[in-house]
């Protein structure tokens, strides 16, 4: 069956299972408890608004946008709000046209299909979707050659929410099906202070303000990280004091991760110095960066870079990525030879 919970554990930044059922427990369930995406929130209560004054589903919507930014969650608070069932499952988790006909079948009036990772559906399936999104109709073929036969059944009026991180790789036909299309955006450091908050607190664990700014300036500015460094340091809390976080024991935590103060881990520091030092700071390409560093090219551009190119440490042109001044400083490296990307004013205060 298709529906499911895709954990992938290929990238840094999925969850693992259990990490996706600790997200779960800390899964806001309404708008109002969902904090940040204001922008977001306020177009998807105006559709779910209008959708219940007319009594029809509400439009198709496509989440896009960096890993762990909350697209899921943002999902499942939409069934919430319209008081809809969720389906979950995933582009890969749905290999043939006959395991979406199944899924599309078995849904009621009002039911939204949740499709992550919905840029790596196949073209045969992506085809059967068009107009089952656009009229709610299923056309099957029935078998082959000069004696097919084409089926057209009518299906319930359902909602496909879409998640992806790339609309690039998304075909336009797939694209142009979604009446609302939102990209998700990194959070403030004050907006992922408030989410540690609220997690300790489900989690009842007693934190201090100063140590949730502390792990909020290391998480990313993403609320998966945010929540995973709030588990690791409760658990160093656990182990090595008396369950409160305070500063020091924040402090010793994220040490022991090796999280540095802006949140960059081992393997950021990594790409960074792979640019500089094989590279002269770039550009290179993504498939050089991922020959050497071991990692696969869609880690880097999806769970590394969006981050450092959010801080200004990495820059993308059509040559490949380029290390900016700010992350030789970061490094603690200088820039050898590059009298055009000399820092600026600016930059040297920085
Ligand atoms: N937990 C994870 N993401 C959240 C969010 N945006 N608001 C509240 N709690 C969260």
């Amino acid at each position: 069956m298709a529906i499911d919970r895709i954990v992938q554990q290929t990238a840094d930044d999925q969850p693992d299972a259990n990490e996706d059922q600790f997200e779960q427990t800390l899964r806001p369930r309404t708008f109002d408890e969902y904090i940040g995406q204001d922008r977001l929130k306020k177009n998807l209560r105006l559709a779910i608004t209008a959708s219940k004054k007319r009594e029809e589903p509400v439009d198709h919507v496509l989440l896009y946008g960096p890993p762990g930014l909350g697209k899921t969650t943002m999902a499942s608070v939409i069934a919430n709000e319209m008081n809809a069932q969720i389906r979950i499952t995933s582009g890969p988790a749905i290999g043939r046209a006959a395991d979406l006909a199944s899924l599309l079948t078995n849904l009621q009036d009002g039911d939204i299909l949740f499709i992550d990772e919905i840029h790596r559906l196949g073209r045969s399936v992506e085809e059967v979707l068009y107009s089952a999104m656009e009229d709610f109709k299923l056309d099957i073929v029935l078998g082959k050659g000069p004696s097919a036969k084409s089926l057209r059944l009518d299906l319930p009026r359902f909602t496909i929410i879409g998640a992806t991180t790339r609309t690039g790789a998304l075909a336009a036909p797939l694209r142009d099906r979604f009446g609302i299309m939102h990209r998700l955006e990194f959070y403030t450091p004050e907006d992922i202070q408030k989410i540690i908050t609220r997690s300790a607190q489900i989690l009842e664990t007693e934190i201090h303000d100063a140590a949730s700014e502390i792990i909020a300036s290391r998480a990313r500015l993403t609320p998966r990280i945010a929540n995973r460094l709030l588990k690791r340091v409760r658990d160093y809390a656990d182990v090595n004091g008396d369950g409160i976080i305070d500063t020091p024991l924040a402090q010793s935590a994220l040490k022991l991760l090796e999280i540095d103060e802006i949140g960059l881990d081992p393997a950021d520091r990594q790409l960074i110095d792979v640019i500089i030092d094989h590279h002269g700071g770039g550009p290179v390409g993504v498939e050089t960066l991922a020959a050497i560093t071991g990692d696969e090219r869609s880690t880097i551009e999806d769970f590394l870079e969006p981050y450092l190119l959010q801080i200004g440490f990495l820059e993308r042109t059509p040559r490949g990525r380029k290390v900016t001044p700010r992350a030789y400083k970061h490094v603690g490296k200088k820039p050898k030879h590059q009298a055009s990307d000399s820092p600026s004013p600016q930059e040297e205060l920085l």
